[in-house]
């Protein structure tokens, strides 16, 4: 079976990425081989996971390009084309990427967000969730489009609200559900990457 070349860009924390990197590892059939974990902080947690997990983990520091987007995501493109990389899994990597970025990763690149989407794009999407009266909230898998959290959904997992619900306790009970869902969407992903692929 040809396993797609999986990059993940990070962070923080990493336990999504340390997720898919589980997933890989205890499935001989899992359709995507992990070959570089990428971060834009030196100083990510999960890279330290990665490395312990035999992963390359190499960090891409942002700020040294200032202002400049496009200089950063450049240097990002060409290290990813560098490992090969056919597939990227966004998981909680905090940059907004630029229309070039996407554009050049269109139909190969995947994200999870801690919501239902649509609802509640962007940050604060737990407390937001609780602020409205909503009984459940959850996460969401998607293909990576130019608007911010707004490509196309793979698949979601929902987990309910809870009276007196804080944004940590419902931020702690939707995690588990992320690390159950994002392997099996990125499943998803690789099959419609690969049929494209054998269809020309
Ligand atoms: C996760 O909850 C992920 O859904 C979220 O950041 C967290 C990262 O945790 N992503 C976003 O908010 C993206 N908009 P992790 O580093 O432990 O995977």
């Amino acid at each position: 079976m040809t396993r797609l070349k999986l990059a993940i860009l990070i962070s923080g924390r990493g336990s999504n990425m340390e997720a898919l990197l589980k997933a890989a590892a205890s499935d001989p059939e899992f359709p995507a081989e992990p070959v570089l974990v990428l971060s834009n902080k030196p100083d990510a947690h999960g890279l330290k996971i990665a490395e312990a997990m035999g992963v390359a983990a190499v960090a891409i520091d942002h700020r040294t390009f200032g202002k400049d987007r496009e200089a950063f995501e450049f240097h990002v493109d060409a290290t990813l084309r560098g490992s090969g990389v056919e597939v990227i899994a966004l998981a909680g990597f905090m940059r907004v990427l630029t229309p070039w970025f996407v554009k050049r990763w269109e139909g190969r690149m995947i994200n999870i967000h801690p919501s239902l989407l649509p609802k509640y794009k962007g940050l604060d999407t737990h407390q937001r969730a609780i602020d409205a009266g909503d009984t459940e909230a959850g996460c969401s898998v998607h293909w990576v489009s130019a608007g911010v959290d707004e490509g196309e959904i793979i698949a979601q997992a929902s987990v309910p609200i809870l009276p007196g619900d804080t944004s940590d306790a419902l931020a702690a009970r939707t995690l588990p559900a992320e690390h159950k869902l994002y392997p099996e969407a990125l499943k998803i992903a690789c099959k419609t990457i690969t049929e494209k692929l054998a269809h020309g």
